[in-house]
């Protein structure tokens, strides 16, 4: 049976930068050579679609976030016949593929860049970027890369002007006044599309536009050419999926859904920090207050959550006392804030406490939406603070306790990054190969519950109701779709706590339930009440 349009719906996402999976050339670096080698990995996690991190020639000054040419794969990464054996590999094991449109900027090195750098003002050469005679327009726009720019505007001595940049300043912005730059756009779409590409994340879709008197966001230009954008997706590529990334206050980022016309997905920036508010207060309030203030979204439209990924997890979606409050909790080691946000990952958030890492991964899992897991949280991999930027989250999958983890041949100390070493959180304890025969590992644990979910398509589809259980501690909600429905409860705090039921079948035990009952410090139940909706 060929995969609904709204496949995304019932995708369980996992998140992929390719230069830290596997390295099947021996080089260091991991390449789609060791990616394609370690799907049947993928696919065993019971994950259904992939996410790759940009994988385009470029100065890696961004990670590849800065590309220097949108039709080619990296040396280091490969070649376009290794991204295709990728897909082809990925789509036989039932796997999407889902890769980055990064469309907000390019490379300084972009041959686009350079030219324009070159040509006349008013040519469209030189209006494939953004240029000023001064560096004070657009005041109200603000610094996104707070640690390393102190201003949008950088001067460029060969143009004699200066170029718009909302994140570092060696990656310019495109111009979509230009129509030659949406022209531009979707060459690239066709060329990936066309490989078999399932979806694309948009990346910084909020900034695409600027105008004077506005904070350069959100705005209905950037909306209206999105719109476009998916229009031609939709009449030549039917079936594929945008995923914006708009880290944006629920009003904003509801609107990157349109009417159901705009993009397919965006991740629920303002509920991520507010899981680990919650987890730290014991309290379901934060999580509680900003879903009931998320409006509803079209039929076709859906949620991406996620707990962790590439970045910092970002604070720029909460108020100023509560990024305080997590800075204090979360970030206490000096070297742990980055930008507006935290360079850590979920298991040393959490102390390693395992009851709190699964009662993360149990909502990421069942909050209404489609669940992005981030590569090496099925094991609880750390991460390393002494790493610049957001390197640290960024180091070698954790095969084994070989040399470099099982990630690479090369001699020790030749990796882009040493895989993680430390006492609780090192390779040598915390790894695949440990993991795979236990039964009770975390990453049998996470195999489990991605298998219960998708047995239930209510966690993707379902309808949410939600309740108010007198314990504040527990965050309850019921999802219904069709005949099928399921019944969550999450306590947030170290310490029992009751909530009432209805009658259904615990999923994890098999045992049918009623009435009230207790759940563990920071325990969760799934309570299937299938045909009984
Ligand atoms: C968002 C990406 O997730 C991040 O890694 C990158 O640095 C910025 N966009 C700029 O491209």
């Amino acid at each position: 049976m060929p995969a609904p349009l709204d496949w995304y719906k019932d995708a369980v996402f996992y998140e992929v930068p390719i230069r830290s999976f596997m390295d099947g050339s021996g080089d260091g670096f991991g390449d789609f050579a060791g990616l394609t080698e370690r799907l049947d990995y993928v696919a065993a996690l019971g994950v259904t679609a992939i996410w790759v991190l940009p994988f385009y020639p470029s100065p890696l000054r961004d990670d590849g976030y800065d590309i220097a040419d949108y039709h080619a794969v990296d040396e280091r990464y490969g070649t376009l016949e290794d991204f295709r054996r990728f897909v082809e590999r990925a789509h036989e094991l039932g796997l999407k593929v889902v890769t980055e449109l990064v469309i907000n900027h390019t490379s300084i090195d972009h041959p686009w860049f350079q030219r324009a750098r070159r040509a006349p003002a008013g040519t469209i050469e030189r209006d494939f970027y953004v240029w000023s005679d001064t560096d004070e327009r657009f005041p109200d726009a603000r610094i996104i890369f707070t640690f390393s720019e102190d201003s949008n505007w950088a001067w460029d001595e060969v143009a004699g002007a200066y170029y718009w940049h909302r994140f570092f300043s060696h990656q310019p912005d495109l111009n979509y006044d230009n129509p030659a730059v949406h022209a531009a756009v979707l060459e690239i779409v066709d060329f990936w599309l066309s490989m078999g590409v399932d979806g694309m994340r948009l990346d910084a879709v909020p900034y695409l536009y600027v105008r004077d008197g506005t904070n350069g966001e959100n705005l209905p230009e950037t909306h209206a050419y999105l719109k476009t954008l998916r229009g031609y997706v939709d009449q030549h590529y039917p079936g594929t999926m945008l995923l914006a990334e708009a880290n944006q206050w629920p009003e904003d980022a509801v609107a990157y859904f349109g009417d159901g016309d705009e993009c397919h997905m965006n991740f629920h920036f303002p509920l991520m920090p507010r899981l680990y508010m919650a987890i730290a207060r014991g309290d379901r309030t934060p999580v509680r207050e900003i879903l009931a203030g998320t409006p509803e979204i079209p039929d076709s439209s859906q949620w991406g959550i996620f707990v962790r990924n590439h970045d910092e997890l970002t604070l720029e979606m909460v108020t100023d006392d509560e990024r305080a409050f997590m800075f204090d909790t979360y970030a206490q080691d000096p070297r742990a804030p980055l930008n507006v946000g935290i360079r850590r990952r979920l298991a040393p958030l959490m102390n390693g406490d395992h009851r709190k890492i699964r009662l993360m991964l149990g909502l990421l899992f069942s909050l209404p939406g489609s669940p992005f897991l981030y590569y090496g949280d099925e094991i609880g991999m750390g991460d390393e603070l002494d790493l610049p930027d957001r390197d640290g989250v960024r180091t070698p999958m954790q095969w084994d306790d070989s040399p470099n983890a099982g990630f690479s041949r090369v001699p020790e100390g030749e990796l882009y990054a040493p895989p993680i070493a430390d006492e609780q959180f090192g390779y040598d304890r915390v790894n695949v190969a440990a993991q795979q025969p236990d039964p009770d590992s975390q990453l049998n644990w996470v195999r489990r519950i991605i298998a219960e979910r998708r047995k239930h398509p209510a966690f993707g589809r379902g309808k949410v109701d939600w309740f108010e259980p007198a314990d504040e501690a527990v965050l309850a909600y019921r999802l219904a779709h069709g005949t099928g429905t399921v019944f969550v409860a999450a306590n947030f705090a170290d310490r029992p706590a009751i909530v009432d039921v209805p009658d259904g079948v615990d999923v994890f035990s098999g045992r049918r339930v009623s009435g009230s009952l207790t759940l563990d410090p920071y325990g969760f139940r799934w309570i299937s009440i299938t045909g009984r909706a």
